[in-house]
């Protein structure tokens, strides 16, 4: 770190301390509570949420009445007089009993809570994905199951998780880790019984947590009844049911679409004598939507889960249900095909259907829905959402595709720079600021992990084998220009963002400290936590995510365990990549990062089985895991912990309106959240270099937390520094 760096933080600490404890009341001989009082003395922070063992049951009032407490720099006085006029409507959505406080101050945290009453439940809470293979074991398989997520749904409620977007735990053959359904209205053995999943919700139910199922609705399994009734000749009530076409005159597949795990996106059924179509594996045919039939089993599949109570869907791969007209695409690679995605994604006519879906299944019912929606635009976001829209959420793809020229080509990286992030998170924003909600997320079962992500000059996916020069701003591979600090870039600000030459994580060898390095990625991931808990909308957290999981670098293909891993490898070397090209594509964005299984102790297979963990253990889970993660006030789950506090405190960052500020600054994301008598000032610096912002900007602010120690100092944020002020308006 440079030397004025350093100095600066000093000042920064010494007076981001006398602001924390004037927040905090504490006070100094001869000092006033104000901010700028000269305190002298430090205070260590504590942890914001007093550990306690698992599966113990938690009370979340009393959790969220120590509202962020403890993190450093944190203004708890803030945060509990704000939490004062406030009844929360049951004791798990937190809040203190009433203290005193003015009558302007009650005036006006009864209009605020008025407008978050105004919401609905899950605008509200926050969402947690769990994905179940990899989550917790109770039966020694090697695979998660239900009653590992019924064991652990304290651990969930203290993050202030209302709802569990459970990937997909139907009976099935397991081709796609379960998106590969045979029977809908069947649990898998591997996962449970349907008495465990009763028991689930019931549970969850307790706690205020609602589960939400995933419907697979593009496609089933092979292996699903329709599919064998419907390929065991042209002539059976489901014939129709699955989309069949004859072969091209010479025998080949009707067009030349490539399937999104590789491969023709059309398998020869001999008993058929036709080709059927598969968006994704040949073991996923996909359904025929143009049959009334099959949409109204669909719509009674549903209709069967809500009976059960759970709390909504989340919608897979639905931008792909609508076909268009069945003719081949001009070619995308060397194998003369074209991507089914760039065919077949977002067809005009989708809406129609999904419309139905929303008058037959949700009409009337307290759930929401949340489609997966690769294709759609952020522009296109108000016809697919909000009150006249399809859904309540959709997930856009954006940012996560911020660094892919292509989203059917893992090696075609492109550099991006944090004007390009803040772009694309205004518009999402920006398009649901009216008329619908946004769900909030930076990681999901299918994508890299967000420290490795959204810091490249942090990423553990560069560091393997030779790749590691990608880190070396002199570097000439390809790839270097991701992190070229001297490269010209028309994106412009990626030089601020990341200080490859000054990267010591990557290659070991550098002269900083590991624990430099390990500060890096802690903070990191808080800036990633401090976004999923202050922009508008609900955040979707994924497991492991509230613990710092990185992606794996696993040296060879045949370690890998994804489908669409090897096939997306097996295309490259086919298009001519070498394999050290095609494993840097797979290390950045292998499934399988996403997929390890959960932390929970420093312990044998991190206390996630205790018999063969079905993908390995992540080397790093000694010190990445819920056991250590719990006892430190600095670690990346007290962050997350705390912020989910913060933003259940403070409920402007909850129903506020959006305001980007600092457009231009080229180290920091910051926005405001307006309500109507308060408004949160979030400042994230995504560099690791210090950062300097005009200070007016938090004028009459007080600060609410901030993830440096000694930070929060108005006009400044150190490297890597998360903050929020919060000012009455
Ligand atoms: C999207 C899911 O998220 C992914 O995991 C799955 O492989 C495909 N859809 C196919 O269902």
């Amino acid at each position: 770190m440079k030397k004025t760096t350093k100095a600066k933080m000093i000042i920064a600490a010494f007076l981001a301390a006398v602001m924390f404890l004037s927040a905090c009341g504490a006070s100094a001989p001869g000092g006033s509570q104000k901010q700028g009082s000269q305190e002298t003395e430090t205070q260590k922070p504590k942890s914001a949420v007093e550990p306690s063992e698992q599966g113990e049951s938690v009370n979340s009032a009393e959790y969220f009445g120590k509202a962020g407490e403890g993190q450093t720099g944190l203004n708890s006085e803030a945060a509990s007089e704000r939490e004062t006029g406030k009844q929360p409507e049951t004791a798990s959505e937190g809040g203190t009993e009433a203290q005193s406080e003015t009558a302007d101050e009650s005036a006006a945290m009864e209009s605020e809570v008025q407008m978050t009453e105004g919401l609905k439940w899950w605008q509200k809470t926050n969402v947690c994905e769990i994905y179940i293979r990899s989550f917790n074991d109770t039966d020694g398989d090697g695979i998660g199951d239900l009653n590992g997520i019924t064991e652990k749904l304290d651990y969930l409620k203290k993050m202030g998780i209302g709802a569990i977007w459970l990937t997909p735990c139907y009976k099935s053959p397991q081709a796609d880790n379960g998106y590969d359904i045979a029977d809908y209205y069947e649990i898998d053995e591997t996962f449970g019984t349907m008495e465990d999943m009763d028991r689930l919700i019931a549970e969850a139910g307790k706690r205020d947590i609602r589960i939400v199922m995933d419907l697979v609705f593009n496609h089933t399994s092979d292996q699903n009844s329709w599919f064998i009734e419907s390929a065991s000749g042209k002539d059976n009530p489901k014939s129709d049911w699955y989309i069949w076409r004859d072969a091209k005159p010479d025998g080949g597949p009707p067009t030349n679409w490539r399937g999104i795990f590789g491969g023709s996106a059309w398998t020869w059924s001999e008993t058929r004598g036709q080709y059927y179509l598969h968006t994704f594996l040949s073991e996923q045919p996909d359904l025929n939507w143009e049959n009334p039939e099959v949409r109204s089993a669909l719509y009674d599949v549903a209709n069967f889960w809500l009976d059960k109570g759970v709390g909504g869907f989340r919608m897979d791969a639905v931008t792909y249900i609508k076909k268009p007209e069945f003719k081949d695409g001009e070619p995308d690679a060397g194998d003369g095909m074209t991507a089914i995605h760039n065919m077949t994604a977002n067809t005009d006519g989708i809406l129609d259907y999904l419309h139905e879906f929303k008058d037959k299944v949700q009409r009337g019912k307290d759930i929401f829905t949340v489609g997966e929606a690769n294709g759609v635009s952020a522009s296109e976001l108000p016809q697919w959402v909000g009150e006249d829209g399809v859904f309540d959420m959709v997930f856009e793809f954006s940012h996560m595709l911020i660094d892919l020229n292509s989203e059917t080509d893992w090696s075609d990286r492109r550099e991006w720079s944090l004007a390009d992030l803040k772009r694309i998170l205004g518009e999402s924003q920006k398009n649901t600021a009216q008329n619908g909600w946004y769900p909030i997320f930076f990681e999901n079962h299918d994508q890299p992990r967000c420290i490795d992500h959204f810091f490249p000059e942090l990423s553990v996916s560069s560091t393997s084998s030779e790749n590691s020069a990608s880190f070396d701003s002199s570097a000439s591979s390809e790839n270097s220009a991701f992190f070229d600090t001297g490269a010209s870039s028309d994106i412009g600000a990626s030089s601020d963002i990341v200080a490859a030459s000054d990267s010591n994580v990557a290659s070991g060898s550098d002269t900083a400290s590991a624990s430099d390095a390990d500060t890096d990625v802690r903070m990191a991931a808080k800036v990633i936590g401090t976004l999923m808990f202050t922009l508008r909308g609900t955040p979707f957290l994924y497991q492991g995510q509230e613990l710092g999981f990185r992606n794996v670098t696993w040296d060879v293909i045949d370690a890998y365990n994804d489908i669409s891993t090897k096939r997306h490898y097996e295309f490259l070397i086919d298009e001519g990549k070498t394999v050290e090209e095609a494993m840097e594509a797979v290390r950045h964005f292998s499934r399988d990062s996403a997929r390890t299984p959960m932390h929970w102790t420093a312990g044998e297979n991190a206390g996630f089985t205790d018999g063969t963990p079905w993908l390995p253990i992540h080397d790093n889970y000694k010190t990445c895991n819920v056991e250590t993660e719990e006892k430190d006030p600095d670690s990346i789950l007290s962050w997350y912990r705390s912020m989910a506090a913060v933003r259940k405190a403070h409920e402007e960052l909850i129903d506020g309106s959006f305001e980007e500020i600092l457009n231009e600054h080229k180290q920091i994301y910051a926005f405001i959240r307006r309500g109507s008598s308060h408004e949160a000032i979030v400042l994230t610096n995504f560099s690791r270099e210090e950062a300097e912002y005009d200070a007016s900007i938090v004028e009459e602010a007080e600060l609410v937390i901030s993830s440096a120690e000694g930070g929060g100092v108005p006009g400044i944020l150190s490297p890597l520094e998360s903050a929020v002020f919060e000012r009455k308006k």
